[in-house]
């Protein structure tokens, strides 16, 4: 049996019991904590947990003590909206960025998702899993405890098949719960650059089929965008699914409101990501589903483009996930503590809210919630150990720092 007993812990942050829905009102803007305690873990398990003025040193081997005095003790972030396994970089498109050119131009110069969709078919399964692997240990050790990942870049049925299949072996190797996302519609590859009918209809023929025999995914998604998927197609692609065990989320309003939240909310969709640009009849739908609002700062932070309005939703009640979309040509970047930032510097969630946002709503976003996200006897996920810290707000407020000590578990 290995045993680790933390004492002195700052605080434990996140202990509740699992919540029975997401997040929203008053609930939404308390993050119930532990000052000065101690915590044991057995087998990875959380056994105990408690304030230390109660805790009995006669009960315990000094060997299996950990002083962790001035660091706080989280749960795992969530991360539920990834495109992880891409097979390269688009830094090469970063100084057209700087330069002026929007991402609708970027894509139109040969850029953008066609262009990662290029790399992704040149590779074969074993490539795309040596190059991906990395990537998710590394976002791992930086907080993640649990991840999903959307395929998007094969633009193929072969090469999305080869994306998901990439995802399953990350997932059998990983000790995090990962949940894979069939990105159908991401754009519509070059031979059917007259014929999205067809595309689409390919789509809910061939490729739905396809990936529901093979068990390769947990939920469906759409990017629904000007220029892009629209609606009906949302619509179409929503009831290809029917019958299966696979759910939807989808990109919408990223750019532009079509009508994409209203089909979704219709639809029960998981959640609706992305929402930088939202009109009133969006809340309104919003209002009146289940469908979790999941905000993705750190793409309007590359892309400059607005920041979804967080408040407005609060205001609202409809609940709020983050998560880093991390992906190769919007948000480069996989760090939840940096969106965390982002979430209290610029759309004006406090530290609290966006805390929530990143783990109890996260983990409702991808169908963990009654495992991850919180802190209780019997939870085994990871555990972040933080660096010294005097409060919670710290870690937002000192943006762009390092804040995970070690990861547990
Ligand atoms: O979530 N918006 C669509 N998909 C990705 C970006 C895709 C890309 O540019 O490679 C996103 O931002
Ligand atoms: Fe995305």
């Amino acid at each position: 049996m290995t045993k680790q007993v933390y004492i002195n812990i700052r605080e434990i942050v996140q202990v509740r019991p699992i919540p029975i829905a997401p997040l929203t009102g008053s609930q939404f803007q308390h993050v119930p904590s532990i000052p000065c305690a101690f915590l044991v873990i057995e087998n990875n398990v959380v056994v105990d947990f408690g304030k230390m003025e109660s805790f009995d040193h006669g009960l315990y081997d000094p060997q299996d003590l950990i002083d962790v005095s001035g660091r706080f003790i989280f749960p795992a972030f969530c991360d539920s909206h990834t495109h992880t396994v891409f097979a390269m970089p688009r830094d090469t498109e970063f100084t057209d960025k700087i330069k002026g050119l929007s991402y609708q131009e970027i894509a139109a110069k040969g850029g953008g998702i066609l262009n990662s969709a290029k790399h992704v078919q040149a590779l074969s399964e074993d490539e795309l899993f040596e190059i991906s692997l990395p990537r998710v240990k590394a976002l791992i050790a930086g907080g993640t405890g649990a991840l999903e990942i959307k395929s998007g870049y094969g633009l193929t049925l072969l090469d999305e098949l080869k994306i998901l299949r990439v995802i399953k072996r990350i997932k059998a190797i990983v000790d995090i719960p990962i949940k894979s996302t069939f990105l159908a519609a991401h754009a519509l590859p070059d031979e059917y650059k007259s014929n999205k009918q067809g595309f689409i209809q390919a789509v809910v023929d061939q490729w739905i089929p396809h990936v529901i025999a093979e068990d390769l995914a947990d939920y469906i998604d759409v990017f629904c965008e000007t220029g892009y998927f629209d609606a009906t197609d949302l619509e179409l692609i929503a009831h290809a699914i029917q019958g299966s065990k696979m759910k939807l989320k989808v990109h919408v309003n990223q750019f532009t409101a079509i009508g994409g939240i209203q089909a979704a909310v219709k639809n029960e969709a998981v959640s609706v990501d992305h929402l930088e640009i939202l009109d009133p009849k969006d809340l309104e739908a919003l209002k009146s589903g289940k469908t979790i609002a999941t905000l993705l700062p750190a793409c309007s932070f590359f892309l400059n483009i607005p920041f979804s309005p967080a408040r407005d939703l609060i205001k609202e009640g409809i609940p709020i996930a983050l998560a880093s979309d991390f992906n190769p040509g919007s948000s480069p970047t996989s760090n939840l503590f940096f969106v965390w930032s982002l979430a209290c510097i610029k759309m004006k969630m406090t530290p609290e809210e966006a805390f929530n946002a990143l783990t109890i709503n996260a983990a409702f976003a991808m169908g963990l919630q009654s495992t991850h996200g919180t802190i209780y006897k019997g939870y085994n996920g990871k555990l972040i150990i933080t660096n010294i810290s005097p409060s919670l707000a710290f870690f937002p407020y000192s943006f762009a720092s390092n804040h995970v000590f070690t990861m547990i578990n």
